[in-house]
């Protein structure tokens, strides 16, 4: 009834800190349910500000926001239970277990802590923190601490996960592994969102991407019609790839004297 083919709709998002910032300007995007997207953007371009709207933890100046057909507004509690963040800044209690941060995090949806137990458990054992469970949370690398957020993120089995800037300080081997577990994630239907710096992880997972410039959407679409904007004729294509988001990336949000 209440069912929607996107996993997210934003309609028209403005957002004005009070501080006079305007951080959003006329911002609309619809993410399809399945698979990666990735929404791209320089520092200060308006992306945390954009998943703090969806998650609750900023008040939009106006525009609507749905999550799987679920108003923020007018179905705050079935939207939040869609959605499962993975936040820019490390934000939990260190001086408590991984476990303990997991299963206490199920108690905000009401999950029985004998069904959040074995579930935490399993998804820390699949992040690759199986024997850190029981550690202190403040001796775990910065890797391990952005994998329990994740597990954080899921324990509530939400259909829709939001990751500002998952990979930053987390090393290259460790970010593969990451994105395997989460693509698997994605084929059992999981949608993801996903913030991040690193373009060539970007252009390897997504299948659509959105650019965001100074609070406004410079372009959207599917990754290969993203990358056909590439202006070929200032590089050979000489078979180098990897480097084309990027250089689409910099076109689009540098400015032009
Ligand atoms: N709490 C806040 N109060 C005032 N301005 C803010 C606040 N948070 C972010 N901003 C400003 O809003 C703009 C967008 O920031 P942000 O959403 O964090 O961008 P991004 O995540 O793309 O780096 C920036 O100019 C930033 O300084
Ligand atoms: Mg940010």
């Amino acid at each position: 009834m209440n069912e929607s083919v996107y996993a997210l709709e934003i309609k028209n998002l403005f957002k004005t800190y009070s501080s006079g910032t305007q951080a959003l300007t006329d911002v609309s995007l619809f993410v399809p349910a399945g698979g990666f997207y990735a929404l791209l953007g320089p520092n200060g371009a308006g992306k945390t500000t954009m998943i703090g709207i969806i998650t609750g933890l900023v008040r939009k100046t106006s525009g609507s926001v749905a999550v799987f057909g679920c108003d923020i507004d007018t179905d705050a509690e079935k939207a939040k239970a869609h959605i499962g963040l993975v936040g820019q800044e490390v934000n939990f209690n260190p001086f408590e277990k991984p476990i303990d941060i997991v299963v206490n995090q199920a108690g905000y949806y009401g999950i029985p802590r004998s069904v959040a137990l074995p579930r935490a458990k399993k998804l820390l054992q699949d992040l690759g923190l199986g024997d850190k469970m029981e550690e202190r949370s403040f001796a775990l690398s910065g890797g391990m601490k952005r994998r329990l957020m994740i597990a954080r993120g899921l324990i509530h089995e939400p259909r829709f996960l939001i990751l500002d800037e998952p990979t930053s300080g987390v090393d290259v081997e460790l970010r593969r592994s990451m994105w395997e577990y989460l693509r698997t994630l994605t084929v059992k239907g999981l949608t993801i969102l996903l913030t991040t710096h690193y373009l060539d992880e970007a252009e390897q997972l997504a299948s659509r991407v959105a650019i965001i410039n100074k609070g406004a959407i410079v372009v959207d679409g599917t990754m290969s019609e993203i990358l056909a904007l590439h202006d070929e004729s200032e590089q050979r294509a000489d078979g180098f790839r990897g480097g084309k988001l990027e250089e689409v990336f910099i076109q689009l949000t540098t400015e032009t004297v």
